[in-house]
């Protein structure tokens, strides 16, 4: 039985030690530190014997594993002192603040001995993966554009470490985007080109974009878009995802929780769309069919996660997401926002 501890018991936190029940015979929380003590404290009522610490040091006795969910500027600091006292971290994302701190978390890592993992949640979302794994293997034929929208709002972030850069090591694409980033890396490969732009305007919250369009160029030859915003006042793509493939378009609706894929044009090379329809599901228009649908009976993404930080510990492996593996979509929103600033498309090739 693994004993875990959570350093950070903020929104990341919230109702964590109930969600992770489904873990109960191969983990349990011992441990909730924060600086802001009644934060430890409510999360420790639902973990029976849980101690409750302002001080993270605290938490390292009592542990084997913990879960980082902290200002980015702590990343670094708070995982180095966890990996050198020998304990397995599962460090929300990103890595850390900046290229310096994730090298160094890079050169610590001793995988699996101690774990370092890195929680990219949405590596874990069913849906998400069903699409990328459509895409990764082709399955609708040579995929030539994707593009992703995400847009939040997060004016309650006024005067909190999310809207400072130094704090935050960016804006929204850094903090969110990184999300996004990763999957197009990981659906559609090697990145050779992309350009960023960003604006803080009616964000004012944030001291660097609030918004964020990127596009980025492949070895393959395919494109993609990333639209990310934390000012919308409305939203009716709110999470959404567009894949042109040959055989149609695949539209990921998270709201809706459908994987529809679109097709206007006919012809015998194309397989009939009765043929893709998901399990249950039947053709009501001639020119779309869903071909998967969110299971209230899926396991949550969170949970997920952390049953893959479980088996790397259990099992000895690497983490699929390690430190490295993790600074290659980082790499490419550094060097996006580096070219901004120089006001030139970024060079992507060997990220
Ligand atoms: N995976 C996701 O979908 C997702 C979503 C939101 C946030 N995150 C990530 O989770 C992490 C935390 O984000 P959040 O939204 O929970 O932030 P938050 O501000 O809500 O929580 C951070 C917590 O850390 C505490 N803290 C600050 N300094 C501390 C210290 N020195 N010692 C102990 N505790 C301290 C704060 O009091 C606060 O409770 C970030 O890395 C963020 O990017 C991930």
């Amino acid at each position: 039985m693994i004993r875990m501890g959570m350093i950070g018991c903020g929104s990341m936190a919230a109702s964590h030690a109930t969600t992770f029940r489904p873990l109960d015979g191969r983990m349990r929380f011992t441990a909730f530190a924060d600086i802001e003590l009644e934060r430890a404290e409510a999360q420790a009522k639902h973990a029976s014997g849980a101690i409750a610490v302002a001080d993270y040091h605290d938490v390292l006795d009592h542990v084997d594993a913990v879960v980082i969910a902290l200002p980015h500027d702590l990343h670094y600091p708070v995982g180095a002192e966890c990996l050198r006292a020998g304990k397995h971290v599962l460090m929300e994302k990103p890595l850390a603040l900046n290229r310096a701190q994730c090298h160094a978390l890079v050169e610590m890592d001793r995988s699996p001995d101690p774990v370092l993992m890195v929680g990219y949640v949405m590596r874990h979302e069913p849906l998400w993966t069903e699409l990328g794994e459509a895409i990764r293997t082709k399955r609708f034929g040579e995929v030539f554009h994707v593009s992703i929208w995400t847009e939040q709002y997060t004016d309650d972030s006024r005067g909190k470490w999310l809207g400072q850069a130094a704090r935050l090591g960016g804006g929204q694409l850094f903090s969110h985007g990184c999300h996004y980033i990763d999957l197009l890396l990981h659906w559609l490969g090697e990145p050779v080109s992309g350009t960023h732009v960003g604006t803080n305007l009616c964000t004012p919250w944030m001291e660097r974009e609030g918004t964020s369009n990127v596009s980025l160029k492949f070895a393959s030859g395919a494109t993609a878009y990333h639209f990310g915003t934390w000012g919308a006042r409305g939203s009716r793509l709110r999470y959404s995802v567009h894949a042109h493939t040959e055989q149609g378009m695949l539209e990921l609706d998270f709201a809706d929780g459908t994987l529809t894929l679109y097709r206007d044009r006919s012809g015998s090379d194309l397989p009939a769309l009765q043929a893709l329809a998901g399990p249950g599901e039947t053709v009501e228009s001639a020119n779309r069919v869903v071909i998967a649908r969110r299971s209230g009976a899926a396991t949550k993404p969170v949970v997920a996660q952390m049953a893959a930080f479980l088996d790397c510990i259990e099992q000895r492996k690497t983490p699929e997401i390690s430190a490295a593996q993790s600074m290659r979509s980082l790499e490419v929103i550094w060097r996006l926002y580096e070219a901004e600033e120089a006001g030139v498309v970024a060079d992507l090739r060997g990220v």
